[in-house]
């Protein structure tokens, strides 16, 4: 990289737009320093610990890496690299057409998508190229206004043919039009960031679709199913529900629609309260920046989870239930077949004054595909106990539990999935050999669990 790479970061989490720093990237080093105003607020920082209230100097560092090249808590605002994020291929074909030539694979280039779509994503931060920029967003796109439904035909066209891949002509710029540049937002499965009327969605039945943040509409997360993994967006819906009914605090909303051979999921956003945004920092973004040897969800094991929630505590006011609460996450990620719980799909939500961990999110039982039946994203070590069931009692203690509240938990929500499976079966969108997988696994885990708390 020939010389440094320059950004703004601004906030609306006031409701009122304001400049939080200058970003700069070099060879070695990430860097942002703060403005002197939000140096002094207690507004939340650029990171729970990148808070300008823990930092006596204006500027935070962190070193880079390959693996982890920004900041940690900037790396969900740049597209990712999956075949079918819908992010990064409109934001590489603007690139595309500014560049008259094929953008570049290096830091430079998803920098500029960083840019691109580094704003009005989840979370509070949102970066620009320069003040200009920022201005002109928070003006035009950026800004609640009241809204004409967004044509659909052109996004319905682009998602038919990016996730169905469908050969069908669409016209990207069109899609621009409607939509601006969505926001980025992370994960594996295409989707974008847009509101919908909900009562059209909830009574009739009709999917109407508007910018984000548009005045009466209900933002949400869509979900856009793809082919590889038919039936991925019933089974999500239903565990969403089965936490919901198994009593896990603020399961947002969620609606599931289809419209043809395209499949959908509406989650609604708990990242915005009356149109402001949130913060919210995942796990992995909260560890990397706390401990720069941390590259990846492999480099911690799942009993170190409760000392890092300890740790946090020294720094950060944290809910007291959140060591509990991850706990049970992680049992009903067993019994219900998610071997993807992963430190992107565990989140808090709040600033250094006061965090939690966020609503249920992405609960998709993964195992149901033999690529994805591991038992846990996040490694663990069984040495030491005969079963994994024994395992994941024991990991109740490493989470300040009693025994006798571990089993408490375990007998709850054994309780709490008793119909899972017959719940499975009747998904007929599921391949059947999806069902029968899920199945035999989350019985076999239910048994092992049932018999470690007898
Ligand atoms: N309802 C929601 N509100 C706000 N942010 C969300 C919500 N659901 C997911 N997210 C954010 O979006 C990211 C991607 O969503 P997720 O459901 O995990 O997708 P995937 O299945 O592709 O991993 C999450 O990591 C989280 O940061
Ligand atoms: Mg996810």
């Amino acid at each position: 990289m020939a010389k440094n790479l320059h950004a703004v970061i601004w906030t609306r989490i006031t409701g009122t737009p304001q400049k939080m720093g200058d970003l700069v990237l070099g060879e070695q080093q990430i860097v942002f320093t703060y403005t002197d105003h939000y140096h002094q607020s207690e507004l939340a920082g650029l990171s729970l610990l990148g808070d300008q209230q823990l930092w006596d100097e204006k500027s935070v560092h962190y070193p880079v890496s390959e693996r982890v090249p920004l900041f940690p808590r900037l790396i969900s605002l740049v597209p990712g690299k999956n075949p079918r994020n819908l992010q990064r291929k409109q934001y590489l074909n603007i690139l595309r057409q500014e560049m008259g030539r094929e953008p570049p694979q290096n830091i430079e280039t998803e920098w500029k998508l960083m840019l691109l779509g580094g704003h009005g994503g989840v979370g509070h931060i949102d970066v620009f190229q320069d003040d200009l920029a920022a201005d002109h967003w928070y003006q035009n796109a950026g800004k609640t206004r009241s809204g004409t439904p967004a044509n659909k035909s052109q996004i319905w066209k682009m998602a038919k043919r990016e996730v169905l891949d469908q050969e069908i002509e669409f016209d990207p710029s069109e899609v621009d039009l409607v939509l601006g540049p969505t926001p980025t937002v992370g994960g594996m499965i295409s989707k974008i960031l847009v509101a919908i009327d909900k009562e059209k969605l909830e009574q009739d039945r009709e999917l109407v679709l508007f910018r984000p943040e548009t005045k009466g509409a209900w933002d949400v997360i869509l979900k856009i199913e793809p082919p590889e993994y038919r039936g991925l967006l019933d089974l999500e819906a239903l565990c969403l529900k089965l936490h919901d009914d198994a009593g896990f605090k603020n399961v947002p909303t969620f609606n599931r629609y289809d419209d043809g051979a395209l499949k959908f999921l509406a989650v609604e956003r708990f990242d915005r309260s009356n149109k402001k945004p949130v913060p919210m920092e995942s796990l992995f973004s909260i560890i990397a920046s706390g401990d720069h040897n941390f590259r990846e969800t492999g480099d911690i094991l799942l009993e170190e989870l409760g000392e890092i929630f300890d740790q946090l505590s020294t720094v950060v006011e944290l809910a007291p239930e959140t060591k509990r609460e991850t706990y049970k996450r992680i049992i009903m990620a067993l019994l219900t077949g998610n071997g993807d719980l992963h430190l992107e799909n565990l989140s808090l939500i709040g600033n250094l004054n006061g965090c939690e961990l966020s609503p249920i999110y992405d609960p998709a039982p993964m195992r149901a595909w033999p690529r994805h039946n591991i038992l846990s994203a996040i490694p663990f070590d069984p040495t030491n106990h005969k079963t994994h069931s024994e395992y994941f009692l024991y990991l109740g203690s490493q989470f300040s539990l009693s025994d006798r509240q571990t089993k408490n938990i375990i007998a709850d929500l054994l309780e709490a999935t008793e119909g899972y499976t017959e719940a499975i079966m009747e998904l007929d969108n599921v391949p059947l050999t999806q069902r029968e997988q899920l199945t035999d696994i989350a019985e076999r885990e239910r048994g092992g669990m049932r018999r470690v708390i007898q």
